[in-house]
This record gives structure tokens, C-alpha cells and sequence, in this order.
């Protein structure tokens, strides 16, 4: 029997702060409204020079670090990401030729927030069945430059970073244990950008009418989320043999810490057994996930053996949850 296991990680988030002070000045908000609604205080949003391409090439040398691989031995490269630096080629292609990774099969994936744990689940598969012997999963977005900072319902919540893992085969029980994947038909629009794709390319008439920023229908995600996260949660545990109380550490999509903590009550976990780092970096879409495992593992909350249910939702909407056993 082949497991996945996670044997590198690193992360990369920009170093221009916004806070909820600097925000207060551009719509009309209040950094106690943004706390109390979403516990964000700042995030990180990427300068002229950067992208989601640049992010992800910092977060993966990291990780290839970590795991003491050279990019010539990855043969399965992956980005999660909505936010793409060009449709063509794809991010995972230029990340392919700035690390060097020679060898590897690139493809971009989009299931907005939720990416990072397909992008996972998707390496996991190869690795197990022998179709890849080393795998780069990375997660990044560049929300910053899809939002319309006069938009106070979505420019409070996101924010800029990039993380990634590497996956390889190992023979000790443990890595990507169980997985859960999934879409509600029907709610693409609660969260969209409306142009910029083949129903409506880029005109001066959608630039003028702002189509191409993200428009969220946030009290709906909201509910959805909650419900898809505490469902998928439960899933992932039992398929992986586990009830809740085996659960180390939850590690949750950083979109909201009321939704956060909405499903970690449908769990029973009590908040010291959840990750939250929203405060600093508010929401990165496909960067939340494995940023907050390099800040988990940083801060010594990951250790072998240790069981960790990953879960995410986002636009499609979609939602993703996996339980990992920590260690190689
Ligand atoms: N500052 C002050 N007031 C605001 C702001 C703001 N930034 N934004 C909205 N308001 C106002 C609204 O206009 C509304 O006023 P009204 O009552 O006079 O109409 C009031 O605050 C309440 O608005 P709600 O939308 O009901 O506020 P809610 O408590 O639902 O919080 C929020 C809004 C934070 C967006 C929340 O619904 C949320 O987090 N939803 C999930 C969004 C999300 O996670 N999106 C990411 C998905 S992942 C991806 O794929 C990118």
C-alpha cells in the first residue's frame, strides 16, 4: 500500500500591509464592523512587481526546501487558482520554467477558494496509484486585483499570499487519508466575475460597468458555507475511521471566523483545536489552507501523528475537505 504524505511546505504572502484603518479611508466601513463581522484586521496585498505566478514560485521553493527535493524531481505540478497570471499559458507553466522543473506535467485548477484541496486531493491520487513519484501542490491568488476597493460588501475580506506542499509516496500509514469534494448547482452567481471570460471578454463597456471585480452575495455564501463545511467535515472523519475527538487540529478556509467557528461547533471542537490566522491575512482564496499548515507546523502545532481535517468552500460554490495524518 502507497500513502501520499506531505514531506515539504512553505508559504509566501506579500510584504504591503492594508488594515482595517487604511480601509476606513477608502469605503465606508469601521474596523469594529470588520472585526466583529469577520475578525479580519489586516491583509497583504502584492506590489506592482508581483503575482500570482511570482507568489507561488517563492512558496514552492520553500517547500522543495523543506522536503529536500530538487524541482527536476517533481513530475506533477499543480496551482490552485482563480486568479491566474494569464489565461495562456497557464500560472503552473510559469511556475514550471522559473523553479526549473524540467520534468514536470503543469495544469492550472480553478475551484476558487476551495482549489487548494482538489489541487491536493488530485496529487494524492497520482501518488497513490505510482503516476507520480513527487508532486508540487500550490495554492495562490491575487484577489487584490479583482476587487473594487469602492465595494464595501467584498473589499474588507481578501487579501494576497500563496502556499505549497509537496507530496510523495511513502510506505508508513498516514498522509491524505480520506477526501471529500463537492458543488451546489445553481449558485455560481452568488459569487462571480462576470467578464473577462468567452460569454462576456473584456470591452471598454464591461471595464466601465466594473464587470470584471468580484460580486459576492455574502449572507448567502455565508449559510452555504457552513452547512457544506460541518457536512464535509463529517464525512472526511468517519471515511478515515476517526470521530471528531481524534481530530488534532482543525484547519479551515480562512473567509470568515464566524464561519470558522460556526463549523467548528457543528464538530464539537473547541477553538484551541482549530487554526485561525484570518486576523493578519484576511481571506487568499486557495492560499489560506497551506499557509496556515506552514504556520501551524511554525508555531509547533503539527506533529507526527497528528490528525488534520482540511476544509474549504468558495465560489462555484464548491467546497473540499480532507483529513491528513501528519508525517511522512
Ligand atoms: N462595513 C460596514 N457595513 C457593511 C459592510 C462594511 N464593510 N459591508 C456590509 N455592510 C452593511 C450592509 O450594507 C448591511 O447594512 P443594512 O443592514 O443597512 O443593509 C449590514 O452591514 C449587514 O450586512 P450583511 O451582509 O447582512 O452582513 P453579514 O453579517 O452577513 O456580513 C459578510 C457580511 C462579512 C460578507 C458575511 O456575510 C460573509 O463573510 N459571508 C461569506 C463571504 C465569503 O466567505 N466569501 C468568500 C467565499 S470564498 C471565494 O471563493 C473567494
Amino acid at each position: 500500500m502507497t500513502y501520499a504524505a506531505i514531506t515539504g511546505w512553505g508559504m509566501y504572502v506579500p510584504q504591503q500591509v492594508l488594515t482595517n484603518a487604511d480601509l476606513e479611508r477608502m469605503v465606508d466601513t469601521s474596523d469594529e464592523w470588520i472585526v466583529t463581522r469577520t475578525g479580519i484586521r489586516e491583509r497583504r496585498i502584492v506590489g506592482p512587481d508581483e503575482s500570482t505566478v511570482s507568489m507561488a514560485v517563492a512558496a514552492a521553493r520553500q517547500a522543495l526546501a523543506r522536503a529536500e527535493l530538487a524541482p527536476e524531481a517533481i513530475d506533477l505540478l499543480i496551482v490552485a487558482t482563480t486568479t491566474p497570471d494569464q489565461l495562456i499559458p497557464s500560472s503552473a507553466c510559469l511556475v514550471q520554467t522559473a523553479l526549473g522543473a524540467t520534468r514536470a506535467a503543469p495544469m492550472d485548477l480553478n475551484a476558487a477558494c476551495s482549489g487548494f484541496v482538489y489541487a491536493l486531493a488530485t496529487a494524492a491520487q497520482f501518488i497513490r496509484t505510482g503516476a507520480a513519484r513527487a508532486a508540487l501542490v500550490i495554492g495562490s491568488d491575487t484577489l487584490s486585483r479583482f476587487v473594487n476597493y469602492r465595494d464595501r460588501n467584498t473589499c474588507i475580506l481578501f487579501g494576497d499570499g500563496a502556499g505549497a506542499v509537496v507530496v510523495q509516496p511513502s510506505a508508513t500509514p498516514g498522509g491524505v487519508l480520506s477526501i471529500d469534494l463537492g458543488g451546489i448547482p445553481g449558485t455560481g452567481d452568488l459569487l462571480e466575475v462576470p467578464a473577462g471570460g468567452c460569454r462576456l471578454p473584456a470591452s471598454p463597456e464591461t471595464v466601465a460597468a466594473g464587470q470584471h471585480y468580484i460580486t459576492m452575495q455574502g449572507r448567502e455564501v455565508f449559510k452555504l458555507a457552513v452547512r457544506a463545511m460541518g457536512d464535509s467535515c463529517a464525512k472526511v472523519i468517519d471515511a478515515a475511521g476517526l470521530s471528531p475527538e481524534d481530530v488534532t487540529l482543525l484547519i479551515p478556509h480562512q473567509a470568515n471566523l464566524r464561519i470558522i467557528e460556526a463549523t467548528a461547533k457543528r464538530l464539537e471542537l473547541p477553538m484551541e483545536r482549530v487554526f485561525v490566522n484570518i486576523d493578519r491575512y484576511g481571506n487568499t482564496s486557495a492560499g489560506t489552507i497551506p499557509i496556515a499548515i506552514c504556520e501551524a507546523e511554525a508555531a509547533g502545532r503539527l506533529r507526527d501523528g497528528d490528525y488534520l481535517v482540511l476544509t474549504a468552500f468558495g465560489g462555484g460554490l464548491t467546497w473540499g475537505s480532507a483529513v491528513v495524518r501528519w508525517g511522512r
